[in-house]
């Protein structure tokens, strides 16, 4: 069974929770308001917003709800356009779309004004570009942005003064009043649902899928999803945390882009790790897009696989996902790689946990990343370069490029080669050569084999930039 509240509903249902939770609400709770574009998470039209207790506090966050499998709504409180309306006036944020005309034929509006209202419940502060970075995951075909852009400068200034925003919005009217009562309906919820989810665990007869976000998973199989058996992993008690242990950073494999942006760690650790992580995907895909999904789907060009692959990165591989015991194995994560989407992995491993050490004092990270559009796009070639100096000698180096071969690579040649470096241009030149001698790309719709070659030998020359000045 599973539980969650819909809008002011409790739900139990019965069904696959291997259905996408869209196909749920518009055909089995027949709310239409939630709109079917691509299926794909790219155009936003289905977004609706998730609530969950996060150390007993009740967070908000968007997504696609047509990538979202109905298991991992479980325990969680789930709006569609339909939970946010008044009985009889339009709310701040539907009349902010209204002033600004920005809606035509109106298929996008309730994905754009669910991504607002979950601007309004976040605790993001009240700037213009953060409302309009929430409608990052929003296409609209008629309108036009710049309208949608002054809807969402006026709500932006109609949460002045917002602190706990789960008040501000019921206190002020926003939204509705029984969004003040969720809280502590969700823990009711949580006890029994705990149980429950154990149970499914152990009855499960095939080998499950393992699931987190969904967002490729569902993109990729999404028929073959529907009925399968999954093991969720997305709200696994243990999966979770960004932690630290001396000098190491310890992250859980279902820690989503969003996790990892919102951490202290991984803020201190990169500094532009917000910069980076706006090229990855949009806000709802972020939301849900978790670090061992990047991982186990291979992509050559995964964002967040180069990222950590430059960091040379250790993942502990269990064959049991379930809490408590500590078995299995750890690799380097450039070891998991053997071929075009063929993993050293058998197929009931799973990752347990992933580490890596933090970057030392003085050392100096980067990550790049060339797509034809800047922003929802995947790369025609990634790189992230990591670098430790004694003096003026390179200590340490670690690059990694994507995009340039069947696998996401770690320059294992071009790394080793520039320890004990100096960083001049000629060596710069020198890196640039031995890496375009490791790489294999092929010529394909992001680019010919030439390109990326020597689109690659840019982007090391932008890693050293900042080394070579000083
Ligand atoms: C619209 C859109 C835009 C995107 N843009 C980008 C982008 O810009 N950059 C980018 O890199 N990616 C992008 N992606 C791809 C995707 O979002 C990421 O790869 C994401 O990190 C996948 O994580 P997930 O949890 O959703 O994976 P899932 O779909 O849940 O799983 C993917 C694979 O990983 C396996 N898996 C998940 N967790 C574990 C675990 N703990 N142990 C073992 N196996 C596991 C699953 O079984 C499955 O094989 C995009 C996807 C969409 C739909
Ligand atoms: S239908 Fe397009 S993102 Fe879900
Ligand atoms: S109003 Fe028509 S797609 Fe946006």
């Amino acid at each position: 069974m599973i539980q969650f509240i819909l809008n002011d509903k409790e739900i139990e249902t019965g069904l696959s929770p291997g259905m996408v939770l869209l196909d749920f609400i518009r055909y089995h709770q027949h709310l239409t308001g939630t709109k079917i574009g691509c299926r794909e998470g790219d155009c936003g039209a289905c977004t609706v917003l998730v609530g969950e207790l996060v150390n007993d506090d009740l967070q908000y966050h968007s997504v696609t709800c047509c990538l979202m499998p109905l298991g991992n709504a479980t325990g969680k409180h789930i709006v569609t356009i339909e939970g946010i309306n008044h009985p009889r006036e339009l709310n701040m944020v539907q009349q902010a779309m209204a002033d600004a005309g920005a809606t035509q034929c109106g298929f996008c509006t309730p994905g754009v004004v669910m991504s607002l209202a979950g601007f309004c419940l976040s605790d993001k502060a009240p700037a213009t570009e953060n409302a309009i970075a929430a409608v990052d995951g929003n296409i609209c075909r008629c309108t036009g942005y710049k309208s949608i852009e002054r809807a969402a400068m006026q709500v932006a200034e109609k949460l002045r003064g917002k602190k706990d925003p789960v008040e501000f919005v019921t206190t002020q009217k926003i939204l509705p009043a029984y969004f003040a009562g969720i809280k502590e309906r969700l823990h009711r919820l949580a006890g029994k649902i705990i149980a429950a989810a154990l149970k499914d665990v152990a009855d499960a007869k095939e080998r499950p899928h393992v699931v987190g976000g969904g967002t490729d998973l569902y993109v990729q199989k999404h028929d073959e999803m529907k009925d399968a058996a999954i093991r969720f992993l997305l709200d696994h008690p243990d999966y979770n945390s960004i932690h630290r242990e001396g000098d190491r950073c310890i992250i859980g494999p279902s820690a989503t882009v969003s996790d990892l942006q919102q951490s202290a760690i991984i803020q201190e650790a990169f500094l532009h790790f917000s910069r980076y992580a706006k090229l990855i995907s949009s806000t709802p895909i972020r939301n849900m897009a978790t670090i061992a999904g990047n991982f186990i789907n291979a992509s050559p060009i995964g964002d967040l696989t180069i990222f950590f692959l430059a960091l040379d990165a250790q993942i502990n591989l269990s064959p049991d996902p379930s809490p408590g015991e500590r078995r299995g194995r750890s690799i380097p994560l450039r070891k998991l790689y053997k071929g075009y989407k063929q993993l050293n992995k058998d197929p009931d491993e799973h990752i347990e946990s992933i580490w890596f050490e933090l970057p030392a004092p003085g050392s100096c990270f980067n990550f790049e990343k060339v797509s034809k559009r800047t922003h929802l796009d995947i790369a025609s070639v990634n790189s992230a370069f990591y670098i430790e100096m004694t003096g003026d000698v390179i200590q340490k180096a670690g690059l990694s490029a994507g995009g340039v071969g069947p696998v996401p690579m770690y320059l294992e040649k071009t790394s080793a080669w520039l320890q004990g470096k100096k960083i001049t241009e000629e060596v710069i030149a020198a890196a640039i050569k031995t890496a375009q001698a490791e790489i294999s790309p092929i010529s394909d719709a992001r680019g010919s084999k030439e390109y990326k070659s020597l689109l690659l030998g840019q982007l090391i020359r932008i890693h050293f930039m900042p080394l070579l000045k000083k």
